[in-house]
């Protein structure tokens, strides 16, 4: 038994000297794959420091395990020496010419303390911190009712990360419909996926992420199991207040409204 648990370890990793050999090379250049586009990527990665991508994951490419899959991007992980950190491989269809922006996006969610930490970049991949957990909606159906101090607590770390963004000019971007953009990881709320974040938009962060939780239906639904949602009349008149100024004040009004 233990014996095959290793094989299936063994086998889930695979070293950038192998890659190119079998099906996982699909995720480097995906959806075209190209033999010389892969080559390229091949050493672009090295470059990048990576030993080995895993196979590890969620979802599913072409049959293989991966962390998941965006329009512009196939995140995978990937180790670098001792340490696990997730990937994001440009697709080749996407509308993005590199990780340029993405990156610079993240380093900036970085330095208030949201987001993966960034580790490295170059045109085609993203390398940072994995982040381990479950999505929030998966995370929230499983709690019991004895878990409202825990869910309220999620809650209001998730509205601090998204109200930090707001004060940095960080808008999201992706906040309104956020099921794949939030990992609960032991406990603590995360947001990823900077692609479509911007500084040239008004923020909309604590506006999107409030809506998305308590005015989404599918997201009150699961609340309401565990804690009373706030009504929905005095939640969009404290919003109101707070897109016509964002001060602390108003901010703590949402809370309170929020029962936060
Ligand atoms: N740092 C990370 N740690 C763990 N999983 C991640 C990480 N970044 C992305 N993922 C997974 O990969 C999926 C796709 O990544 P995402 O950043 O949303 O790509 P895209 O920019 O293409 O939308 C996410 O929904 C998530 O499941
Ligand atoms: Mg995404």
């Amino acid at each position: 038994m233990i014996h095959l648990e290793v094989a299936a370890l063994e086998e889930a990793e695979i070293p950038l000297d192998r890659l190119l050999e079998g099906r996982a090379s699909l995720l480097l250049c995906y959806p075209r794959f190209t033999r010389e586009e892969a080559e390229r990527r091949l050493e672009e990665l090295r470059g990048l420091g990576v030993d080995a991508i895993i196979l590890e994951g969620r979802h599913e490419v072409e049959g293989l395990k991966v962390l998941g899959k965006g329009h512009v991007s196939i995140a995978v992980e990937a180790r670098v020496d001792d340490e696990v950190y997730a990937l994001k491989i440009r697709r080749t269809d996407a509308d993005r010419e590199s990780f340029m922006d993405e990156a610079e996006k993240l380093r900036m969610a970085n330095e208030v303390g949201v987001g993966p930490r960034l580790v490295r970049h170059t045109d085609n991949f993203l390398l940072m911190e994995l982040i381990q957990g479950e999505y929030l909606p998966e995370w929230i159906e499983a709690l019991s009712p004895g878990d409202a101090e825990l869910l309220r607590g999620v809650l209001k770390g998730l509205l601090e990360k998204a109200r930090k963004l707001d004060e940095i000019g960080l808008d999201h971007g992706e906040l309104s419909r956020a099921h794949r953009h939030i990992i609960v990881s032991g406990g603590e709320p995360r947001l990823i996926d900077f692609e479509s974040a911007s500084t040239e938009r008004r923020v909309s962060n604590i506006t999107s992420l409030t809506q998305y939780l308590f005015i989404n239906r599918r997201m009150r639904r699961l609340i309401s199991r565990i804690i009373e949602p706030p009504e929905i009349q005095p939640l969009i008149e404290a919003l109101k207040q707070y897109k016509r100024e964002p001060s602390d004040e108003n901010y703590r009004r949402i809370l309170e409204v929020c029962g936060l």
